[in-house]
Parts: structure tokens; sequence; C-alpha cells
């Protein structure tokens, strides 16, 4: 993780809460130890947050590595809710599903192996919360995949909108501004992403400058 904010911004983010619990602790271990990049838990407390405030029951993930994310939205669904995990690494999604099972969460999650983006074609809506953390340069992609399948009232949230290892946010501000800059295919995956949802018709966004900073977009009609 390479935090936007500096680090006691987030350790205070972190303090207030909601709380992680001992399987968060331990996957954030294993984050750390392998250099694994998940949302972290200051935002994964607002993604548990999130949730709660639109009351969501139905949650679908374009990348879910061994599930962190996936589990902080699962602690907030009701016994009847359900969140999908997709995941091109079968390894990952293996780990995910065991973590789940050993949070007795496993009935409300399902695990889907392959493209996240021709997996979402497989299901219906309608999604209260859709978390977007698959290749950047497919963000677009992954938006217009989903968008008609995300309920009034509901969310799409983005990764990355600010940073993450190739990233960088002077040029993604650039090229959101419509200046020509020699750019990475990341940073120009988040601009085109910030871009396309500022105009998306039913939809307004606000980023979230926590972590490797989220956009968040709620889909008005
Ligand atoms: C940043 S990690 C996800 C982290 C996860 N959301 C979390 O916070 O714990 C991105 C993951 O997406 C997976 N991925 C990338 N492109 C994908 C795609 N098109 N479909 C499914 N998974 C994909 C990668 O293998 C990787 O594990």
């Amino acid at each position: 993780m390479s935090d936007v904010l500096p680090e006691e911004v987030t350790a205070l983010a972190e303090a207030v809460g909601p709380e992680p619990d001992e399987l968060v602790e331990e996957m954030d271990a294993r984050a750390e130890r392998e250099g694994f990049p998940t949302v972290g838990p200051a935002v994964g407390g607002w993604l548990a947050l999130l949730a709660r405030v639109v009351d969501a029951r139905r949650v679908f993930e374009f990348g879910s590595g061994f599930g962190y994310s996936a589990y902080w939205f699962a602690r907030e669904l009701p016994a009847d809710g359900e969140v999908v995990l997709t995941e091109v690494d079968r390894d990952e999604l293996e780990d995910a599903r065991t973590y789940f099972e050993r949070a007795g969460l496993a009935d409300r999650a399902r695990f889907e192996h392959g493209d996240a983006i021709e997996t979402v074609t497989e299901y219906e809506g309608p999604f209260d919360v859709v978390l977007v953390d698959n290749e950047k340069s497919r963000y677009v992609e992954a938006f217009e995949a989903v968008r008609e399948k995300v309920r009034e009232g509901g969310l799409v949230l983005a990764d990355n909108a600010v940073t993450a290892g190739p990233i960088d946010r002077t040029d993604v501000l650039a090229l959101l501004s419509g200046e020509s800059v020699e750019a990475s295919d990341a940073s120009r995956g988040i601009a085109d992403y910030l871009g396309h949802v500022r105009e998306a018709e039913g939809f307004e966004t606000a980023l979230l400058p926590l972590g490797e900073g989220v956009a968040v977009s709620v889909r008005r009609d």
C-alpha cells in the first residue's frame, strides 16, 4: 500500500473504526508479509460503513485477491445477502474461500474463478455495491459491464483512484484536465475511468482520498 494521506492520518482513521476482527488482522499481516495490495484497514472500514449506509444485500467485486475487501463487505450483509468474489488467480480465490469458511460467512459468498468482466455478464442485478479493483486499464470496461445492474441509490467504488505502483497522480490530473502527457497504462486507465464516471449519465462521483484513493459513484437514476 502507498497511502495518499500521511501515515498518522491513516492511523487515526484506523483507530476511529470500524473495528477489524482477528481474521482481518491476520489478513493484514499476510498482505504486509507478501506485499499484496489489499485496500487496507482504513478503506476496509469505509467499505463496511458504505455497505451499511445503503443497506447492502448484494455486492459484486471485480478483482478479489484473497478476499480482504470482500470480507469487510460480508460482515455487513444480512444472512441471506451475497458478495460475489471474482479472481483470475485460483489459489488466491481458494484462500478467500478458506477465510470465509473459517469466519462462518461462506454461505453469503460466491467464489468465481476467471475474468470478472466476463463473470458479471452471468449475473443479473440489482447490486447495491460494486467494487472495481481489477486491471486499471479495464476499469471503464468494468463500469460499463455493471452500470445497469446497480440499483438506484447503489454505489460503484473504484480503488486506486489516486495511486498504486505504476499510477502517477500528477499524470492522472494532467490527463483529466485534457493535457497530453507521457503516462503509464495504469495512469491512463485511471484518468479514463475518472473522466468516464464524471460524465456518466445517472451517476454522481466524488473522491475519497483515503488509502490509495477510492472513487465513489452513486447511481441517482
Ligand atoms: C488489487 S488486488 C484486489 C484486492 C482486493 N480487492 C482487496 O482489497 O483485498 C487485484 C486482484 O484482481 C485480480 N484481477 C486482475 N484482473 C482481473 C480480472 N479481469 N478478473 C478477475 N480478477 C482480476 C488480480 O489477480 C488481483 O488479485
